[in-house]
């Protein structure tokens, strides 16, 4: 009887419920990874309504050669950004988010504007544009953006 309690207590949930014959679809994990090994953030994207620690990206990273050339963008998605690189000296950043329905994923850039491809709505580049701007400093090749 002890044995079955302590493997209730320490068991993943699935398992136990897979157990008692109900199907249930979730993975067990005893913890979770870090899908951005890349940059440094103290911490997960926050929601609204908490300031958000800066992001440390070193450019020389493969993963940001996107971002070599002007001109280059991406849409670094584990920290749920676009980035755009406008000069040499200069890369903006923008929160990834459509203002027209929030969504982050699918999205062009035509060298002036990004165009999300749920609705095609396009938005420039400009930090006073629709898109949500963060500000970003580039020392020896280091890109760090900051949130307000
Ligand atoms: S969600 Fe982006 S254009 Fe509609």
């Amino acid at each position: 009887m002890e044995d079955r309690r302590s493997f209730l207590k320490t068991a993943c949930k699935p398992i136990v419920f897979a157990t008692l014959g109900i199907p249930i679809l979730e993975a067990c994990s005893a913890e979770e990874t870090d899908p951005s090994p890349i940059a440094s953030s103290s911490s997960p994207t926050p929601t609204s309504t908490q300031k958000r620690e800066p992001i440390v990206i070193d450019l020389s990273n493969g993963l940001f050669s996107d971002l070599t050339a002007v001109g280059g963008w991406m849409n670094y998605r584990g920290e749920d950004l676009l980035l755009v690189r406008i000069t040499d000296d200069e890369i903006r950043a923008f929160d990834n988010s459509c203002p027209h329905q929030g969504n982050r994923d699918k999205w062009e850039y035509d060298g002036d504007s990004f165009t999300c491809q749920y609705h095609f709505n396009s938005y420039s580049n400009s930090c006073t544009g629709s898109l949500r701007c963060f500000d970003t400093n580039i020392e020896n090749g280091v890109l760090t953006i900051t949130f307000d």
